[in-house]
């Protein structure tokens, strides 16, 4: 939710001397060697299952001011459900989350949307989120990711994410202990292949002024905005997993593994994730803890304001909060989030 793509080269840059400051103690050169290990054989069993009402039961709706700066109002469970902008589709169970495309809102005011955390946090684990579609339009900035207490200090996992008219999900950890957490890319290699997306940025470290983080940009078109919605959604998953790293995938809707549509998720058959952050380079239990989970849409802000004017949409970012018919497709429509143990 805080990563800002365009700052990713510069934060890089900027971090790398403190990366030297708190060098991980494994030595680069055992890495080279090493096959990439994504993923275990473990056997997962189902420890919530979100779907339905149970985001409204489930789940706390957040309703202070937008911590990104975006131009959005949000809503109460009361307000978002009598607005019609959290409601459960009862011809397919599915859950609504969407941002107003109705009201008339000033250029520069605050639109109103929905942003929801669940009430239980996790420290590791399989997490799986399965939606139809997600927010598209201009000036849209959707997200489904994690949090620890005290940002940043129990780190942020971002699994899906981006903005304006973006053509493929971006990947983004954020570690805020001195505890040294960067992408490990010597474990890519030719004869092992360890994360199949784009590396936007190796330092994870992220600071309430610099907060672009370590991320990975997905390379299938399918797997944010319209070309997800196109393929009918999908599936993104994330394993957390504290002696291994954290990895993730997504798989457009006719791509789903059985496995996942039957409740029985193994990892070990999706073959090679889209981004991979190996525990080799990164203290993943030190960096990472007590995390809710969060889905919400915000307009313009830090990150879809800031990219606006190179994201090829017209106007300006504030006049386009003003185009009520901007943000009819603004929307989460969510079969379910599944954790696993
Ligand atoms: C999972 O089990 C299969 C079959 O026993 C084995 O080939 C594979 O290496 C195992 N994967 C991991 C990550 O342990
Ligand atoms: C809809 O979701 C609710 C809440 O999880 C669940 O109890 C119910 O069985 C679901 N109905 C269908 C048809 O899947
Ligand atoms: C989740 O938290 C909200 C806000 O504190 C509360 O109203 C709701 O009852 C909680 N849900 C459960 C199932 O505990
Ligand atoms: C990862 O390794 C594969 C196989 O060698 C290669 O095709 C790909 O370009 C590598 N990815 C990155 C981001 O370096
Ligand atoms: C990772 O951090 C935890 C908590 O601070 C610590 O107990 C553990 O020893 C660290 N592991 C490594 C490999 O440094
Ligand atoms: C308002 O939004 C619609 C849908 O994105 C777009 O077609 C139209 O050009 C926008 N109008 C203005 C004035 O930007």
């Amino acid at each position: 939710m805080h990563a800002l793509y365009f700052a990713a080269v510069v934060a890089a840059v900027h971090f790398g001397t403190l990366a030297g400051a708190h060098k991980y103690s494994r030595s680069r050169h055992h890495l080279f060697a090493r096959t990439p290990q994504y993923t275990t054989n473990k056997t997962y069993t189902v420890q919530d299952f979100y779907q339905a009402e149970d985001f409204f039961n489930e789940w706390t709706f957040f309703t202070g001011s937008d911590p990104t700066g975006g131009n959005v109002a949000y809503q109460s469970m009361s307000d978002a459900t009598s607005k019609g902008l959290a409601y459960v589709d009862d011809c397919d169970n599915s859950t609504v989350l969407a941002v107003d495309s109705t009201s008339s809102i000033p250029a520069g005011g605050n639109r109103p949307s929905v942003r929801i955390t669940s009430n239980k946090s996790y420290s590791s684990g399989l997490f799986i989120l399965d939606a139809a579609a997600m927010p598209v339009g201009c000036g849209t900035w959707p997200s489904f990711w994690s949090v620890g207490p005290n940002w940043p200090y129990a780190g942020e996992i971002d699994i899906v994410e981006g903005v304006n008219n973006q053509a493929t999900n971006q990947m983004t950890l954020h570690s805020g202990t001195s505890s040294a957490c960067t992408i490990d890319t010597a474990v890519n290699t030719s004869t092992s292949e360890a994360y199949t997306g784009h590396v936007l940025g190796t330092n994870c470290y992220s600071t309430p002024t610099a907060d672009a983080g370590c991320a990975f940009s997905d390379t299938d078109t399918r797997s944010f905005g319209y070309g997800f919605n196109n393929a009918n959604g999908g599936v993104f998953a994330l394993l957390w997993d504290t002696s291994l790293g954290m990895s993730m995938w997504h798989f457009a809707r006719s791509e789903i593994p059985s496995d996942i549509t039957n409740r029985a998720p193994n990892p070990s058959n999706w073959g090679v994730p889209a981004g991979f952050w190996s525990s080799q380079t990164c203290n993943i239990s030190a960096n990472f803890y007590q995390h809710s989970l969060v889905i919400d849409t915000t307009i313009c802000g830090n990150w879809a304001g800031g990219a606006y004017s190179s994201s090829g949409c017209p106007g300006t970012c504030s006049a386009m909060v003003a185009n009520a018919t901007n943000f009819v497709n603004a929307k989460w429509i969510i079969n379910y989030v599944a954790v696993y143990q």
